[in-house]
């Protein structure tokens, strides 16, 4: 039985992880649509870690090769994108995973430093964008594509504490709706992700760098999940991005996913 995405090429943005007892969001994704029949091309500014991500996927049978571009860097950006075409010969999904918050020293309205917000707004907003602004007109001239770029529930969260990763992860929703209402007339997709509470290495290692004890916090983070009082996981992400990427949601653009364990429409 054919692969769900089998034949489709993905470039993965941010498919590395961040150091960790568990497996991130984008390193989740770039295996499970693997598994399920892409070549999947896997970016990170962490060349190490792309390449493990790229050596996983092979060690499954799969296939995968990697490179090393800052999403900071539109010149690294437009090279990486050239890179996937010109060894795959194609471009069918594009996965933007890249963000942080407190590894930025993001902060509230009045402890915010204004370089603190410039860098967060490079990464996490510019950085969402500039993949797309380079893998549009090859996208348009297949006539097909899927992109998923990935936000999160602190947008909606009236609890969230800091303005940097709360604001580049709206404007992150307006990117996506403008991307997939421009770019319906060529078949291509644009829809956000928005994962809730997830037990990943980004989420969990910052904050226990930063002093958080790391029993405490996890019991915390699960204690507010209504689906089985656990965090999600990168898997979770991972199917759920799969799914938006394959043509099993080819009516499906233009929206935001919450993928939150419910959390969201409980008091
Ligand atoms: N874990 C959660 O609870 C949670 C919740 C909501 C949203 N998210 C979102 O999920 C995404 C990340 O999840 P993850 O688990 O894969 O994180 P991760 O930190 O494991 O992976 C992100 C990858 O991006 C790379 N990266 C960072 N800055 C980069 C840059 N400037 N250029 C290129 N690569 C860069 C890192 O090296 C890393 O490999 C983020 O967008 C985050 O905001 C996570």
């Amino acid at each position: 039985m054919a692969g769900r995405v089998e034949g489709k090429v993905a470039v993965l943005i941010g498919g590395g992880q961040t150091a960790g007892e568990t497996v991130g969001n984008g390193r989740a994704t770039a295996l499970v649509l693997a598994r399920e029949g892409a070549r999947v091309f896997v970016v990170d500014r962490d060349l190490v870690s792309a390449d493990e991500t790229a050596k996983m996927i092979k060690e499954q049978g799969g296939i995968a090769s990697s490179c090393q571009a800052d999403v900071t860097s539109e010149e690294q950006v437009e090279m990486a994108i050239k890179s996937c075409v010109e060894q795959f010969g194609r471009l069918d999904i594009l996965h933007n995973n890249v963000g942080a918050s407190v590894a930025l020293k993001d902060g509230s309205a009045t402890e915010l430093e204004t370089d603190a917000f410039d860098q967060i707004y490079a990464v996490n907003l510019r950085g969402m964008w500039l993949p797309s602004k380079h893998a549009l007109p090859i996208m348009r001239e297949q006539n097909n594509g899927s992109i998923i770029n990935i936000s999160s529930m602190a947008v909606f969260s009236g609890s969230y504490p800091f303005v940097g990763y709360k604001t580049t992860k709206a404007a992150i929703i307006a990117l996506t709706e403008n991307i997939a209402s421009a770019n319906a007339e060529y078949s291509i997709r644009a829809n956000t992700v928005l994962p809730g509470l997830i037990n990943t290495p980004m989420a969990i290692e910052a904050r226990v760098s930063a002093g958080a004890d790391r029993g405490e916090l996890v019991a915390q983070r699960d204690g507010q999940v209504p689906l089985g009082r656990k965090m999600g996981t990168g898997w979770d992400i991972a199917n759920a991005s799969l799914f938006l990427h394959s043509d099993e949601a080819q009516f499906i653009t233009g929206i935001a996913l919450r993928v939150d364990g419910g959390r969201s429409i409980s008091g």
